[in-house]
């Protein structure tokens, strides 16, 4: 989604600026711009498509500075062109803004700011901001910017310039994340940590309803009525080398490699194996609220929705605490049933999904706990939840989701061990379950091992039209993400079912193009599976089927196996989901795709 990054200092701003965009690329993005004060005005280029696209327009028409923003735009108002693209700047040429974010009363504003005579030249929502501070501009642009954002209703992360008071940044947010990067004599500033991790590693992260004053000297922050905040400064850990691709063609294969680390990095310091027990520090929750939470609510988007199934029939087979998984979009607009007893649960891997912010932030209002489960140290849920447990999962570039996937099912299981044990699980069966996670990172390290082999059965469906997957049980949601996971990069249509509701439905499209996915690990449900394997073969589908053991009842059904190693029932996702997302992978590349920024998709979907 889009991305802002900007910058004030000694050094020259365009090489900075376009790095740092480079940096946001993986969030998805359809165009990409850059303004900068060269000393006597304003300068802006733009182009649509790739960022190297805009490099070439910036080399076939240099731009010099020491003060410019830059953006890449995702496009909700208006096409994907180089007239939309960001900056906008107003009728004087003066002002420049990017903006993440939709100003929802973009229409109404433009209306007036037309019969005052301005001109708009886009079919953007951000191009009244520009118009709006030019009409509010008398003393200083951050004075502007406040009267500006004071009549806008919506959501903004934006950056100004001006050549009128030409050497700072003024920054504001309200629901799109932005922070300041504290350099040595300059500062950048960005919608992501990314955008400037190579730069600095110092950010102050700005709240809703702040505005910055970024200039060589330093930053102010102020709330929207001019009233000063301070702002602690906070450190980033991540490492650049993390957010490269390390030898691997692509960031989603060099992610799913890198999961018998990042499921280690989940569980690191935080399983009693003696006890059967979890540590969560973030929690911030004394015993006896622990103890008097009687239902969960769950709530998630896209993948981070399916690790939450799992972790409904984690908790609710082993806690025996109540609870419902529910699409964040879904759970905001509607009226869900929520005591001051209820323990909202929030999973993101970015901590700023539009409507996952908007269902904690109702779920609070109702009166419920939060708890986020979230990848981000530092994101918008981060900073509001009620307490949080983090993934450790290290920066998720690709699109697709794969390694926080892995992680947050670790996180629930975690979640689950620390309610079951105050519960009714027995020491015995914690310790079952905790030393089954400690074998984890090694058997996804087995499978990983045998990728090669999933790339062999990628080649035969690689010209497939559709997919069905199929699994019951903890792996239900497994098929879900197995599907969307091929849906996502390979733009192959496929659908995710509980094995038996096939036979109401998706039993009419098996034939001999049918490709159908079966993931039958041997758990409490295998011999069930087992029979529906039976169905889809009497039907002539292919079946490709992710199994842990020889079986006899499967002979002469299955066209293509997958070998995973045996754990506990709860546990088997983990193993089930890393040969699908390789599956989905070569599929995709096969097919001469670019998987990590799949067409149309978008990494953080900060709009709802
Ligand atoms: C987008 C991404 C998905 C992700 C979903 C939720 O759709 O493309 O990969 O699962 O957002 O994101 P979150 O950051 O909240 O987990």
């Amino acid at each position: 989604m889009c991305g802002i990054v900007g910058y004030v200092g000694g050094r020259g701003a365009t090489s900075l600026l376009i790095e740092g965009l480079k940096r946001l690329e993986y969030r998805g993005y359809d165009s990409a711009g850059i303004a900068m004060n060269n000393g006597n005005g304003l300068e802006t280029r733009k182009a649509k498509g790739k960022i190297s696209m805009l490099e070439a327009a910036v080399n076939g028409n240099p731009i010099h500075g020491t003060v410019g923003i830059a953006h890449t735009r995702w496009a909700t108002h208006g096409a994907p062109n180089e007239c939309n693209a960001h900056p906008h700047i107003d009728c004087t040429k003066t002002i420049a803004v990017v903006h993440n974010g939709i100003i929802e009363n973009y229409s109404a504003l433009r209306t007036v700011l037309k019969e005052k005579g301005h001109v708009f030249v886009s079919e953007t929502d951000t191009e009244v901001l520009a118009h709006l501070i030019e009409e509010n501009f008398e003393t200083t642009l951050e004075d502007a910017v406040m009267d500006a954002l004071n009549l806008v209703e919506g959501t903004f992360g934006i950056a100004v310039v001006s050549s009128r008071d030409k050497d700072k940044i003024v920054a504001a947010r309200k629901g799109s994340p932005l922070l300041i990067g504290v350099g040595d004599g300059e500062y950048f500033v960005a919608s992501d940590v990314a955008a400037i991790l190579a730069q600095t590693r110092e950010v102050v992260y700005l709240d809703d309803g702040e505005v910055a004053v970024i200039t060589r000297e330093g930053y102010q922050v102020s709330d929207l009525g001019a009233r000063p905040v301070r702002k602690g400064v906070s450190r980033i850990e991540w490492d650049l080398d993390q957010i490269e691709k390390g030898g691997f063609d692509h960031f989603m294969m060099k992610e799913i490699f890198e999961q018998p680390n990042s499921i280690t990095n989940a569980m690191r310091g935080r399983i009693v194996v003696e006890d059967g027990y979890s540590k969560l520090g973030g929690m911030n929750i004394t015993r006896d609220e622990l103890e008097k939470i009687d239902n969960i609510i769950i709530t998630a988007c896209g993948t981070s929705w399916h690790s939450g199934l799992i972790g409904e029939l984690m908790i609710e087979e082993n806690a025996r605490i109540p609870v419902e998984t529910e699409y964040a979009s879904e759970f905001r607009y509607r009226n869900p049933i929520v005591t001051p007893n209820s323990l909202c649960v929030v999973i993101s891997q970015s901590g700023e999904t539009a409507d996952t912010l908007a269902a904690m932030r109702e779920a609070k209002r109702r009166g419920a706990r939060t708890l986020g489960l979230v990848n981000v140290v530092g994101s918008t849920i981060a900073r509001e939840d009620d307490g949080g447990v983090y993934l450790h999962a290290g920066p998720e570039i690709g699109v697709a989701s794969t390694k926080a996937f892995t992680s947050q099912v670790i996180g629930l299981a975690l979640l689950m061990l620390k309610f079951a044990r105050r519960r009714d699980m027995s020491v015995a069966r914690g310790r079952e379950i905790a030393m089954a996670m400690e074998a984890l990172p090694a058997q996804v390290q087995q499978i990983l091992d045998r990728a090669k082999e999933m790339e062999m059965i990628a080649e035969k469906f690689k010209d497939a039209q559709n997919f069905l997957y199929l699994g019951r049980g903890y792996n239900f949601p497994v098929a879900l993400e197995g599907a969307l996971k091929l849906k996502e990069i390979s733009y192959i249509h496929a659908e995710g079912y509980p094995a038996a509701e096939m036979k109401h439905g998706p039993i009419a499209l098996i034939d001999e193009n049918m490709p159908v996915v079966f993931i039958a690990p041997h758990d409490s449900v295998f011999d069930k599976v087992a029979s529906n394997i039976q169905e889809v073969k009497a039907r002539g589908g292919k079946v490709i089927c992710v199994t842990s053991r020889e079986e006899p009842a499967l002979k002469g059904l299955i066209d293509y196996e997958f070998r995973i190693p045996e754990t506990v029932d709860m546990l088997y996702p983990i193993l089930t989901v890393v040969p699908l997302q390789l599956l989905a992978y070569y599929i995709a590349t096969k097919r001469g795709l670019d998987v990590d920024q799949p067409r149309n998709l978008a990494k953080s979907v900060t709009v709802e």
